[in-house]
Order: C-alpha cells, then sequence, then structure tokens
C-alpha cells in the first residue's frame, strides 16, 4: 500500500518555527489507517464511545433524572420509571441547538442550563438532569460557539462557562465586552490584534489555502476557548490555538463518558449545484449535501455522498503520509459560522466587512479593523462563487461517489455556514439510523428577519419578524430537505409547512411535540409489540419565539448582529431562556404548566414506551394532548 516515496518519509514537524502558530504535523500514516469509510453508518469509534456511555453514565443519569421529575410531586404512570430505570431500555436523547450569532450561543445555553442536573432551580423545576442523559449535542454556527466552548473546557456549569469560575488558568469565560471584530480597542492593539490572527495562520497557510474562515475561527477562538482573559485579550499569547476537535476526546469527562458526542454541521459550498434556495437560506440550495464534524469523524450522511474520514487526519489526501493538527476546535465551529460568503468581502474592503445569520448584509459597521489587505490577499483562496471567501478544507474524498456527489472531482471542498440552507437547526445528524434517537431536543433561537424572506412567502409578511424571534423556518427547511435526502435515513416528523402553521397553532409560545401520532395510534393496534418500520424520532420543539409572559421585557430576541454584550445582559438572557424551557405551556396557574417536567419525561420515554407496546396512560395523555402538534 505504501509507496516508496513515502515510506522514507521520516517525521517532520512544520510548526517549530513559530511557537503561536497553528501546529500542523506531517508523518507516516498509522498502519491500518482508512482515509474514507464509505456508507451511512457511523464509525466504530462513535459506537463504542456511545455503548460505553450508556453502560456506565447513562443508567445512573437516567436515575437521577427520574428522581428529579418525580420531586415534583406530579404522578408519573408506571412504565416512565419502568423505563428509565431499566438498563436496556433507556431511551437515545439528543439535543440539537441552532445558528443565530451570540444570541443563539446564549440562548442555547440558557436552555441547556434548564436541563442541566447540577443547576438546583432546574432541579426543583423537574427538568434538570436531563442533559446528563444525553447521547449526542449537535449544534451550527453560533450554537457551536457554545457547544465547542462547553465541550473543550470539560464540561462545566453553564455559569462557569460563560462567566468564567474565578480561578487563574481556567476557562475565563466568554470575554462578551470585547467585540467580536473589536473595533473598541486602540489602533495600536487593533494591529497588533490583525497580525496575530494572521500570523498563527502562517505555518497553515504554507501547506493549505487559509481564507477568512480561518481568520474568524481564530478571533471566535478568543472568546469560545480557553486561553484568552479580558487582561490578555490583546496579548501575543497562544489564545488556544493548540485545541483540536480530535483532541477533545482526551478531556478528563470524555474519558469517563460523562459528555455527549459533540456534532458540528456545515454546508458544502459546490459550484456543482443547481437548486433552489429555500426562503430563508441564503446562497445555498437545498439539495446541497450537508457535511458534519464530530470529534471521531467528519463527512456526510447524505446517501449522495456516504463518506467519511477520520477527523484527527483532516488534510490528509492519501493513506502514506497523514497530516495532524487541521481540525482546530475553532477552526471548525468558524467554518460553521462563516458567513463570509454572503458579505461580499472583497480585498478592498476590510477584512470583518459585516456579520449577520442569514441576514444579508446591509449596514457599514460602526468602525472596522484596520484593514490588512495586502496580507490577505496573498492568502485568499482562488476559486469564488457566492461571494469571494470561502473556508477550504482538503477532505479527499476525491472520486467518492461520482455518480451522486456533486463534487467528487474535486479535491477541496469548500463549506461554509450550516445554517446557509436555511437549515439553521443541525437536525439531520439525529437522524442517522445507527444513532438510534428517540427524541430531539430542538433549541431554536433563529431569527427570521432577511427580507428576502418576507417579500418571497407573502404569508409572512404580516408577522412581527424582524424582532428576533424565531419562527419555525428551520424544521420547515429540514422537512423538506428529507424530500430529497430521505434514504438511508430515518423519517423527520411532520411539522407545519409554513410560519403561519407555526404561529396559528401557537407553537412558538409554549414547547411543542412534533411525531406524536403514530405510537398514539397504540391503543387500537392489535398484534402485541408496535415496531413501526421506518419511526423518526419524536421532536420536541423549544423556541426563543415569545416575549416573557408576564409582561417583563424581552432580553432573549437580541439582533444577530449584536457581538458585544454585558454580563448583566447575558445574565438576563440566560434568565429568560430558563423560563422558557422550564415553564411549559400557558395554563393560566400563575403562567406556567406545574406539569411540564413531567411532560417532557413523558416525551422522553415515549418511542421506548411503543417499543414496549404499553399504552400511554396518567398524566403523560393529557401531556401529549397539551403539547403535540396533530397536524
Ligand atoms: C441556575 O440557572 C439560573 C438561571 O440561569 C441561574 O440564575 C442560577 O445561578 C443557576 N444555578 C447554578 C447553581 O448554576
Ligand atoms: C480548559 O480549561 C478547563 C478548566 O477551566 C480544563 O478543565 C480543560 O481541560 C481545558 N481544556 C483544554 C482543551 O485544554
Ligand atoms: C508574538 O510572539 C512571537 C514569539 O513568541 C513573535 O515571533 C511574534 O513576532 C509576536 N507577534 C507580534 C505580532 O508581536
Ligand atoms: C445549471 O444551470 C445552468 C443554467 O440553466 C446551466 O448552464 C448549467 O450547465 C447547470 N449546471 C449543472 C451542473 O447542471
Ligand atoms: C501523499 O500526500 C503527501 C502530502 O500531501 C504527498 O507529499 C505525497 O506525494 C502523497 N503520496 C502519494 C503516494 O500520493
Ligand atoms: C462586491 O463588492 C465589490 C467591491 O466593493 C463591488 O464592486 C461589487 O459590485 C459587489 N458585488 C455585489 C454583488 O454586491
Ligand atoms: C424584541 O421583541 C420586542 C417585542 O416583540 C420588540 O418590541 C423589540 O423591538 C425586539 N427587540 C429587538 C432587538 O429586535
Ligand atoms: C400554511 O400552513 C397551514 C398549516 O400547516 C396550511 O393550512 C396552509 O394551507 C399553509 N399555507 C400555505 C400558503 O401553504
Amino acid at each position: 500500500m505504501r509507496s516508496g516515496a513515502t515510506s522514507r518519509l521520516v517525521f517532520l514537524v512544520l510548526a517549530v518555527a513559530i511557537n503561536v502558530a497553528v501546529a500542523l504535523n506531517v508523518q507516516q500514516c498509522p498502519s491500518g489507517f482508512e482515509l474514507v469509510r464509505r456508507g451511512q453508518g457511523i464509525s466504530e469509534s462513535e459506537a463504542r464511545y456511545v455503548s460505553d456511555r450508556r453502560k456506565k453514565v447513562l443508567p445512573a443519569a437516567f436515575k437521577t433524572y427520574l428522581k428529579n421529575v418525580q420531586r415534583t410531586g406530579v404522578s408519573l404512570p408506571k412504565y416512565v420509571a419502568d423505563i428509565l430505570e431499566s438498563k436496556e431500555r433507556l431511551p437515545t436523547v439528543g439535543i440539537s441547538t441552532s445558528g443565530g450569532g451570540y444570541r443563539a450561543a446564549l440562548f442555547g445555553a440558557g436552555v441547556v442550563n434548564a436541563l442541566d442536573g447540577r443547576n438546583s432551580s432546574a432541579v426543583e423545576k423537574g427538568t434538570g438532569g436531563l442533559l446528563q442523559t444525553v447521547t449526542h449535542l449537535a449544534a451550527l454556527s453560533g450554537g457551536s460557539w457554545f457547544m465547542t466552548s462547553l465541550a473543550q473546557a470539560n464540561f462545566p456549569t453553564i455559569q462557569h462557562l460563560i462567566f468564567g469560575d474565578g480561578h487563574a488558568g481556567n476557562f475565563a469565560g466568554w470575554n462578551p465586552e470585547v467585540d467580536l471584530f473589536p473595533s473598541t480597542a486602540t489602533p495600536t492593539e487593533q494591529l497588533l490584534y490583525a497580525s496575530e490572527l494572521l500570523q498563527e495562520l502562517a505555518v497553515k497557510a504554507q501547506h493549505f489555502p487559509v481564507s477568512l474562515g480561518d481568520v474568524w475561527g481564530r478571533a471566535l477562538a478568543r472568546h469560545f476557548t480557553n486561553g484568552t482573559d479580558p487582561v490578555n485579550f490583546f496579548a501575543n499569547t497562544t489564545h488556544g490555538v493548540d485545541i483540536l476537535f480530535s483532541d477533545l476526546l482526551k478531556l478528563p469527562t470524555f474519558n469517563s463518558h460523562e459528555q455527549p458526542v459533540p456534532i458540528i454541521v456545515t454546508d458544502l459550498v459546490s459550484e456543482h449545484i443547481n437548486g433552489s434556495i429555500f426562503p430563508g437560506g441564503y446562497a445555498i440550495p437545498l439539495n446541497t449535501p450537508m457535511f458534519e464534524f464530530n470529534p471521531f469523524e467528519t463527512g456526510s450522511y447524505d446517501y449522495a455522498v456516504a463518506a467519511h474520514t477520520p477527523t484527527k487526519y483532516l488534510g490528509t489526501t492519501n493513506k502514506s503520509v497523514c497530516v495532524t493538527g487541521f481540525d482546530q476546535a475553532m477552526f471548525i465551529s468558524g467554518t460553521s459560522s462563516n458567513l463570509f460568503n454572503e458579505a461580499n468581502v472583497t480585498v478592498g474592503r476590510p477584512l470583518l466587512t459585516d456579520f449577520g445569520s442569514h441576514t444579508p448584509p446591509h449596514r457599514p459597521p460602526p468602525s472596522p479593523l484596520p484593514p490588512p489587505t495586502s496580507r490577505l490577499s496573498s492568502i485568499r483562496p482562488t476559486r469564488s462563487q457566492c461571494g469571494s471567501t470561502r473556508v477550504t478544507t482538503r477532505i479527499q474524498f476525491h472520486g467518492v461517489a461520482p455518480k451522486t456527489f456533486s463534487d467528487s472531482g474535486e479535491t477541496m471542498l469548500t463549506m461554509c455556514d450550516g445554517g446557509e440552507d436555511g437549515q439553521v437547526s443541525p437536525l439531520q445528524p439525529m437522524l442517522v439510523k445507527d444513532r438510534n434517537i428517540d427524541v430531539i431536543i430542538e433549541i431554536d433561537a433563529v431569527s427570521v428577519s432577511s427580507y428576502s424572506l418576507l417579500s418571497v412567502l407573502s404569508q409572512w409578511q404580516n408577522n412581527d419578524d424582524g424582532h428576533g424571534w424565531a419562527l419555525g423556518s428551520s424544521l420547515i427547511a429540514t422537512q423538506e430537505r428529507m424530500k430529497i435526502f430521505q434514504r438511508g435515513l430515518r423519517a423527520f416528523p411532520c411539522v407545519p409547512t409554513n410560519q403561519s402553521g407555526f404561529i396559528s397553532a401557537g407553537l412558538l409560545k409554549r414547547p411543542t411535540f412534533f411525531g406524536c401520532s403514530p405510537p398514539s395510534s397504540l391503543p387500537h393496534w392489535p398484534f402485541g409489540k408496535y415496531e413501526p418500520k421506518h419511526e423518526g424520532p419524536l421532536v420536541v420543539y423549544i423556541a426563543n419565539g415569545a416575549p416573557p409572559r408576564d409582561g417583563s421585557a424581552p432580553v432573549t430576541n437580541t439582533s444577530t448582529q449584536q457581538t458585544v454584550y454585558s454580563g448583566v445582559e447575558m445574565q438576563g438572557m440566560l434568565g429568560q431562556a430558563f423560563d422558557v424551557a422550564t415553564q411549559g405551556a400557558d395554563l393560566g396557574l400563575d403562567l406556567v404548566d406545574e406539569e411540564w417536567g413531567a411532560c417532557l419525561a413523558c416525551a422522553v420515554v415515549d418511542r421506548a414506551r411503543a417499543r414496549e407496546g404499553v399504552r400511554r396512560s396518567g398524566v403523560c395523555e393529557r401531556c401529549f394532548e397539551r403539547y403535540c402538534w396533530q397536524g
């Protein structure tokens, strides 16, 4: 297998000269190295991780969660406890958290906090503890900042993640007082900042095309990964440059299988796809292959591609010479949030011209960085479509699936923000068959304020969107995409076909369950165990969709373009997101549903219940009447 040339290759370190640069190593591949794995199944390493987690962590985690639900005093049908206390029949829970810039990062964090068994208020509400049972946590764009930050910080509580825990040397929080595009620094600081960002990419640039997406990743790293605090923000230190996505597996909480598998979604930018843009998407047609990065593998589960490569060896093009160090965590999260293809950034214009999730740029930034234009021009990639910048990731899927994969003939794949096809929530990873997800907690903090939306679909025109609220658009997009890409994946439940459907049924104002109906027909199922063939997961939809019920001023609907936050503002957002996730429907009694914690547990066990052929009963029956969308 090995060529003569490469067997002579000695271990070569490229990154010794500049110690702050992204370290790339080129070395002989390990024996048995598999560059491309085909198929729509998951990797052995992921399967092993999840199976270990199910054995070692989940039985106790589900027991604790059950206790927390029971503590609310609502009496649960016996089957709920039976399932949650069983070892073999435990449900499989996934969380998807949407894009939408800092707003989505904070709202997603707030909902996750409300499910965290370490937060005593969440425990009191009967929702705490569910986070500890989750097997997969998928995110994209702004949501991936939160998710990556949480994973790399070794899974601290949300309060410690966002605000730091006060211990020097630990993750210091998100530094939100410094702009993502620092325009508040002094000119000297700005210049130093810009040259550091570029310098950190110098070694990579010798071997790979480097784009604005890389620079963006380095800027994000100063907010969301270890190594930066308010004091050293502009100092010339490493700023987490060596934190790799595949290396997350070495952290203590991964070693102990306490963390869910993190997944980041990106869209392919393909010059070979002709398709229409979903209203609410930007630049990327809905029939474009999508990709996911997890610490084990990177690839696409779409049948048209069905190919995966080890994340640790991203950048590798053959089985003899292996590149490591390409999979920098914030580069991947930066790719997932790379909207620069929308911004028409050209060399004559400043680097960080605009930023807006799925909102075509329409305002000049207050005071952009001094443009390091000459240096940028030398590292810009050359291919161009839908704008002039892109993240170029060399993944050797060259020649893979030539009949169905649009970009099989390419040696470089270009990726951008995972929400640009209109699916601003990473739902598809939850439909991969081998993952067997029973219930998806879907956190939607997308803001559909794009003018293109308003003009395209007239029925959306009279809604009060443009105010930073979610309108269900990502679910609609996934429903549409599954018409194209259903093959080999599990079914996505029916959701309304347009935003009016979400609004008129009130689905944005309270949690909603989608996909209730097949199992609810169970009472009429005459043949013992109910074994649906292509049954998909149940979706528990939690939207950032309405102002607080108590009439207080809303703070969670900030603009996607807001890139600076105060501590008070963030705490306020976490508080309101906590309420959204813990209050349930408005039943008029203190504006909350005291049974919501129990209802969520009913949803969590519902697929397991159906598998066992048990009927829904007691509070669960009421809950499903209250929370199911029967479209
Ligand atoms: C729990 O979450 C709430 C709401 O964000 C927060 O006020 C509280 O400090 C958290 N408690 C802990 C122990 O993290
Ligand atoms: C980041 O810091 C936390 C402590 O706050 C530590 O537990 C974790 O291991 C660090 N992560 C990495 C990737 O170094
Ligand atoms: C940052 O420090 C490195 C050495 O640690 C040095 O080579 C480099 O020039 C410094 N960068 C800037 C922008 O001062
Ligand atoms: C896409 O459509 C354009 C215009 O209809 C056509 O010229 C082009 O060949 C098509 N490309 C592909 C890859 O089908
Ligand atoms: C394998 O990849 C390396 C680095 O990209 C390259 O230098 C080498 O020539 C390739 N070997 C073969 C056999 O293609
Ligand atoms: C992109 O920017 C360039 C330079 O500012 C301008 O000439 C061009 O018209 C812009 N293109 C679009 C589609 O806005
Ligand atoms: C938040 O929502 C309220 C009520 O819909 C609206 O008045 C306000 O302008 C929104 N804030 C932002 C920043 O859009
Ligand atoms: C919007 O969705 C609702 C509910 O799903 C449906 O009744 C209605 O026909 C839809 N309107 C359009 C224009 O598709």
